[in-house]
């Protein structure tokens, strides 16, 4: 008996929800809805615009940014939950009184709405927890205000070249799918105060710097179309970078110049300094990429960076091997002079020994010395071997004279060029010239 029951029950109920669902007007029990509505939409044929055969409907719109969830400059494109609002005058659905009549959501379909879509939306949703969230509402004099919450994947191109220096602007376009100009005109309820909520927006890597809104019209091979824009600035929060990648490639930079003040003696400190910095500096290149996208091969703001960063640290290593290798050529030029000149003295007899012993430890004071102090001594020893060579020239053959100039002539290349001031003018210049193409990049970056 009471399964029975319930089974009418359920009958019932799975009729009426049927009903209610085939959203066809014709199928509707006219005593099922209100007084109101049941006398509104009596003759009313939703598949006709308002002022049909009489001019274009108006549509105002405005805008409420809940949230801009996901800025992805690897997809070009923001995720945004907007609440769109709509409001266009439909006389026939004009009733008496002061008051206006929020209508269920599910009787939208009653009613004729814009056909309104986002033409750069890749993705766009509807919410429906717990009902699909929009909101009908008809005030006495015609008014139809038609509410909607959507969460849209809107396309943004953006141009990284100044990243993470840049400010992309980005657009949210609203348009008209079916209705021409003739037929339906957009605007913004109030100008740029239609769009609210960017104020107060919280972004994770941005902050929105300015927005406007501006109507315009889109071009089509079917007609022209009425076009809103809402066009708004979006500055990237430049500290997370500066702490991230900037500070730590300075401080590798600096790191890879203490090398500098190590002596030319210690290889294993001096190379591995140098080692090190290229490797750790290869390893932040590397960790910088990949939040970007590699297909674009534009070169970012950061890459310049860390480019001019690698290069004083390779070009802080590649000091050391010179600097190394001048010393070697120095010293085996010297042994070879040292050589030269023993050889001559033994075979010119004892006398001359004296003159090559003297000649020694100036040049081991050389090694220490300046470029100015180590010409002078040049000239000096210089001066001191014409000396011997007037001494001994009747005594020799021109070709051990020749010998002797040439090995003289030879080592006076590599004594002006003293290896030891590699390191101290790598000093100076290193760092002034760091310095130097640091001002010209901020400048450049944050200014032009
Ligand atoms: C509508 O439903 C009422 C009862 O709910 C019924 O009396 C009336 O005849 C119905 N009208 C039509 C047109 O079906
Ligand atoms: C409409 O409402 C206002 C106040 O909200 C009232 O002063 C006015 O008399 C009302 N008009 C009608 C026609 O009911
Ligand atoms: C219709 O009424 C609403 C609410 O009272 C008002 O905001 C709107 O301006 C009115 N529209 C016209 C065309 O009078
Ligand atoms: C909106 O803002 C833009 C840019 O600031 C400005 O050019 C435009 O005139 C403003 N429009 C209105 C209606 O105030």
């Amino acid at each position: 008996m009471s399964a029975n029951l319930l089974l009418i029950v359920l009958l019932t109920f799975t009729q009426g929800s049927c009903a209610f669902h085939s959203n066809h007007w014709g199928e509707w029990n006219d005593s099922q809805l209100l007084p109101t509505i049941q006398k509104l939409m009596k003759g009313y044929n939703r598949y006709l615009r308002p002022n049909f055969n009489e001019g274009p409907v108006e549509i105002g719109m405005s805008l409420d940014i809940a949230s801009i969830d996901a800025i992805s400059e690897i997809n070009m494109d923001y995720t945004a939950t907007i609440f769109l609002r709509q409001r266009w005058r439909d006389s026939r659905l004009m009733f008496p009184g002061n008051e206006s009549v929020s209508v269920d959501g599910r009787l939208v379909s009653l009613l004729w709405i814009p056909d309104t879509f986002i033409p750069d939306s890749k993705r766009s949703f509807l919410h429906d927890v717990t009902v699909e969230n929009r909101l009908i509402r008809i005030f006495s004099n015609g008014t139809v205000l038609y509410a909607l919450r959507i969460t849209a994947t809107i396309a943004c191109n953006m141009d990284l070249t100044k990243y993470p220096m840049d400010r992309q602007v980005c657009t949210l376009q609203l348009e008209s799918w079916g209705y021409n100009l003739q037929d339906v005109v957009f605007y913004w309820t109030r100008g740029n105060d239609s769009v609210k909520g960017l104020d107060t927006l919280r972004l994770a890597q941005y902050s929105v710097e300015s927005y406007y809104t501006s109507v315009s019209e889109a071009v089509y091979e079917t007609g022209n179309y009425p076009k809103l824009v809402l066009h708004f600035a979006l500055r990237r929060n430049v500290l997370f970078f500066i702490l991230e990648t900037y500070v730590p490639s300075i401080l590798l930079v600096v790191l890879s110049w203490v090398s500098f003040w190590i002596s030319q003696s210690s290889v294993p400190a001096r190379t591995c300094i140098g080692v090190t910095t290229v490797l750790t500096m290869t390893t932040l290149m590397m960790g910088a990429r990949t939040s970007l996208p590699n297909a674009n091969c534009f070169i970012k703001a950061i890459d310049v960076y860390l480019g001019i960063c690698f290069t004083f640290i390779f070009g802080a290593l590649l000091e050391y091997a010179c600097a190394h290798f001048y010393t070697m050529q120095h010293q085996t030029i010297e042994d070879l002079y040292r050589d030269l000149l023993r050889e001559l003295s033994e075979s010119n007899g004892n006398g001359s020994i004296p003159i090559v012993s003297s000649s020694q430890p100036n040049q081991s004071v050389e090694i220490g010395s300046t470029a100015e102090d180590s010409t002078e001594q040049s000239a000096n020893s210089n001066t001191k071997n014409h000396v011997g060579t007037k001494e001994k020239a009747p005594n020799q053959g021109c070709g051990l004279s020749s010998v002797r100039d040439a090995s003289r002539k030879a080592a006076s290349v590599f004594i002006v060029e003293n290896p030891h001031n590699i390191d101290r003018y790598a000093r100076t210049v290193f760092p002034t010239a760091f310095l130097f193409v640091n001002v010209l990049y901020w400048l450049y970056y944050l200014f032009l």
